[in-house]
């Protein structure tokens, strides 16, 4: 099966295409393109996403990344003389996000779907970036399946974005549910989540009072790793130590904010911007692992799952592996999934794979269902 992955729900207009071919042990998934236009130049001076600008963007990009995948894959979208091999399902971020973002995607998808009458699924964009954790085999873009493990379930995801910061639980994962809904009614469960800023939008947000550009996480990330004393400064760590699994972070920024007015003589100096990027990072991984944590313990989960555009954080990739091995040194197995770094970031690859898992619980989706196939800027996974 080849399926056309389309993704705008923020600043990145991801199109991609994906084979996945069945086996006795679940589909192998093989990525024939995947094509990220970033807007990072546009929203940059900003420091965040301006929704209509981002919209504009998605419009003038999302054809000529379509034909770029397509010609990248060798797929079309009609049947050809002589014949080529031709997309059997598309499938398109419905939300949540900006909906002027998502309005470009899912219009574009629909049009696609009429024109060439291929069925159209549509997918919630949190669990794309669940199903991106599947890469985490170890295959890089080719022959990837979803990882089995004498036992994988009960599973923790946590899923750090830009705009969302949530834990959640698992019970299963790809299996047909019971219940007809666009996402899988049988598998999620929202355990905890922010209560106000996400984990990305923190990064973000730091980023722009210290004047280092957006997207903040990977600049915070770098400045961080060039720190290598011991802090003096002691930022926060908002909730971490309640007894649940939700989150602050807009404390955080806040105590940056005071921190940087109280030391404005500072604020030129590249070392002490380096070490308050690495304690604000510090903070952010400290609660994301200790809540996580507490959840698989509380849960009895087998594995953690971690996603979303934060998850390409070198330092949280590996602190969670250096936890999770002290656990299994107490004998308690963990099993850990988490995207390739390529993948953690918006893509239309995550969002073809959710896509044919989204089509095989629901094939009814698969029809002429065009009027289902609506944009949701506050769709929840359920
Ligand atoms: O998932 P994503 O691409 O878009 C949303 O769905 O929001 O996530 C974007 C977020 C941004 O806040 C960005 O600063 C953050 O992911 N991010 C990172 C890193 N790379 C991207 N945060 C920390 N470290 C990184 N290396
Ligand atoms: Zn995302």
């Amino acid at each position: 099966m080849i399926i056309l992955g389309i993704e705008t729900s923020c600043d990145d207009t991801g199109i991609a295409i994906m084979e996945a071919k069945p086996a006795k042990t679940g589909p192998i998934f093989n990525i024939l393109s995947n094509i990220v236009s970033s807007q990072i130049k546009i929203h940059a001076p900003f420091g965040g996403v301006v929704p209509n600008l981002a919209a504009r963007e998605h419009l003038k990009n999302i054809k000529p990344c379509l034909q770029q995948a397509l010609r990248e894959a060798g797929v079309t979208l009609k049947d050809t003389c002589p014949p080529m091999r031709r997309v059997d399902l598309i499938a398109v971020t419905i939300g949540p996000g900006l909906i002027p973002s998502l309005l470009i995607g899912v219009n574009f998808a629909k049009a696609l779907a009429y024109k060439y009458k291929i069925p159209i699924v549509g997918v919630n964009h949190l669990e794309g970036h669940i199903a991106a954790a599947l890469t985490s085999s170890g295959h890089g873009i080719s022959n990837f399946q979803f990882p089995i493990f004498k036992t994988t379930f009960p599973a923790v995801a946590l899923l750090v974005s830009g705009g969302h910061t949530q834990l959640i639980l698992m019970q299963k994962f790809g299996h047909p549910a019971k219940k007809s809904s666009i996402s899988n009614g049988a598998s999620y469960k929202i355990i905890g989540e922010t209560r106000d800023d996400a984990a990305g939008e923190c990064f973000d947000k730091v980023a722009k009072l210290l004047g280092l550009g957006y997207p903040g996480g990977p600049i915070i990330s770098q400045k961080a790793a060039e720190f290598n004393g011991k802090t003096s400064i002691n930022l926060p760590r908002p909730m971490m130590n309640q007894n649940n699994f939700d989150f602050s972070f807009s404390g955080l920024k806040t105590a940056v904010l005071y921190l940087t007015r109280d030391n404005k003589n500072e604020l030129k100096n590249p070392e002490f911007i380096q070490e308050l990027c690495h304690e604000t990072q510090q903070a952010i991984i400290d609660v994301l692992i200790s809540k996580t944590f507490k959840a698989v313990n509380k849960h009895k989960a087998k594995t953690i799952i971690l996603s979303g555009g934060v998850a390409a954080n070198t330092e949280l990739r590996e602190q969670f592996l250096n936890k999770i091995q002290e656990t299994r040194n107490k004998k308690q197995t963990i099993n850990f999934l988490v995207p390739s770094k390529n993948l953690c970031t918006d893509n239309g690859a995550m969002i073809a794979m959710a896509g044919y898992y989204g089509a095989k619980r629901h094939p009814a989706l698969r029809g002429n269902s065009l009027n289902s196939i609506t944009a949701n800027a506050n769709l929840r996974i359920k």
